[in-house]
């Protein structure tokens, strides 16, 4: 099958709208399985497909509504996806509504499962069409049901509210210099923001790696909050650290820019490419384990042992909106069990006055607060650590009663947000 250029983006959205909403794959998944189908995309393809798919995650609800009053409810998936993307279109109102509702018709008959239902996409589409154009679509950013309903569990309405506004824009980019003396000076070079925990955020980044510094290894991509369990370490220089889940590397290079000797440890091999990459780039040196962390033993004892542990990435939801139509709830239960296992393995492996560090990119106490709280349970003569918000330059409610990092997406809200976070640090406690 050969697209034409006209139907190229809106294929790559259709094909991720199936991926997220029926295969429940990731938007990089799905863009990873297209580029090793034939169709060539071009960069614009890609970033117009996500655009697209971006906006239709984010406002679902408000798009199906608008569907629901010309359809049955029980429309086949597949039919009205194909849908959502003319709501999506009628709205950016910067195509034609002939092409976009011949291109509707276009993406129908590529697929068995939708072909028969050609005429109805065109009935359908002209009406929207029509509909959208008279200013009658109502669109608020709402999180998926039950995701709401689960959060709501543990953080109040506005709170939640303030992530929904979040979601609606672009998530931010932030970026980690090697060097923190020349943070000022990449700061005016980049025309970044300067954020409270030393991290920059570039305005309106284009073309990442032609930036100024990127070839030459003066920084590295690391959003805001999950360089700070890093810093709360404090002085590490000299001292042996195994990085248990380390790839892509943004912890380990933190780790090795403060001087401490840095093992990663990481069971993709995918993944330490790219941290290998990295380490390139950034003149960093590390020693590589690949290995499962269920497998691995090592004769050797750390000083410290920092765990960024698999999780549903619900902290991730303003840069990665297709997360919340990806069963992040349901997800947890296979996850909470590395992530014990990866607590116990650090147990095990660091020096006796060592220091594990623990933390996921979860919003839900179940990855975090409760995974340190049965480790205590179990391990009496280990103890929680209290991380002091001034020491660090954190602001105060960004800590728990424990003495935990509780970071959540809409801190930093008039600064566009950040990633929801957890950290905790351990000890024994003799
Ligand atoms: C949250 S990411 C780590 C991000 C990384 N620490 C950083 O700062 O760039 C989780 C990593 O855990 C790895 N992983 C998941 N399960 C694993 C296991 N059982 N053993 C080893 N690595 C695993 C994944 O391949 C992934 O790279």
């Amino acid at each position: 099958m050969k697209l034409n250029d006209s139907l190229k983006a809106r294929y790559l959205c259709l094909q991720i709208l199936i991926g997220v909403f029926k295969k429940k794959k990731t938007v990089s998944q799905t863009l990873e399985e297209q580029y090793l189908c034939m169709h060539s995309y071009e960069e614009s393809d890609i970033a117009r497909a996500k655009r697209i798919s971006d906006f239709i995650f984010v406002y679902l609800q408000g798009l199906d509504n608008c569907i629901n009053l010309y359809s049955e409810k029980k429309l086949k998936l597949e039919v009205r996806n194909i849908l959502r993307i003319v709501v999506a279109e009628s709205f950016f109102d910067e195509a034609p509504d002939h092409a976009i509702v011949h291109s509707a018709v276009q993406l129908s008959k590529l697929s068995k499962s939708t072909k028969y239902y050609s005429g109805l996409v065109n009935a359908i589409s002209r009406r929207i069409l029509v509909y959208v154009q008279g200013d009658n679509l109502i669109l608020v950013s709402v999180l998926e049901e039950k995701l709401r309903t689960y959060l709501s569990n543990y953080y109040p309405n506005e709170v939640i509210k303030r992530i929904e506004k979040l979601m609606t824009k672009k998530a931010p980019l932030d970026i980690n210099i090697k060097n923190f003396e020349e943070i000022n000076c990449w700061k005016e070079k980049l025309n970044a923001k300067k954020l409270p925990s030393g991290i920059l955020r570039l305005q309106n980044p284009k073309g990442l790696s032609s930036l100024p510094g990127f070839k030459e290894g003066k920084w590295w991509v690391q959003g805001a909050s999950s360089s700070i369990p890093i810093k709360i370490l404090g002085k590490i220089s000299g001292v042996e650290v195994l990085d248990l889940f380390s790839a892509p590397g943004g912890k380990a290079m933190q780790l090795i820019s403060a001087g401490a000797k840095v093992t990663c440890l990481d069971f993709s091999l995918k993944r330490l490419e790219l941290l290998k990459k990295n380490l390139i780039r950034m003149n960093m040196k590390a020693k590589i384990i690949n290995s499962d962390i269920r497998k691995f033993e090592s004769r050797i004892k750390y000083d410290i042992i920092t765990i960024d542990a698999p999780c549903s990435s619900s902290g991730t939801i303003i840069k990665n909106k297709d997360l919340p139509h990806l069963l992040p709830v349901e997800r947890i239960l296979n996850l909470t069990t590395i992530q014990d296992e990866s607590l116990d393995l650090a147990r095990k492996y660091v020096k006796e006055d060592g220091v594990i560090l623990y933390c996921t990119c979860s919003l839900f106490p179940v990855e975090g607060e409760e995974r340190v709280s049965e480790f205590l349970v179990k391990n009496q003569d280990w103890m929680q650590k209290a991380i002091c918000p001034k020491e660090h330059g954190l602001e105060a409610e960004w800590v728990d009663s424990k003495g935990g990092l509780r970071l959540r997406p809409d801190h930093l809200f008039d600064l566009g947000g950040m990633d929801g976070f957890y950290a905790a640090i351990l000890v024994k406690n003799n």
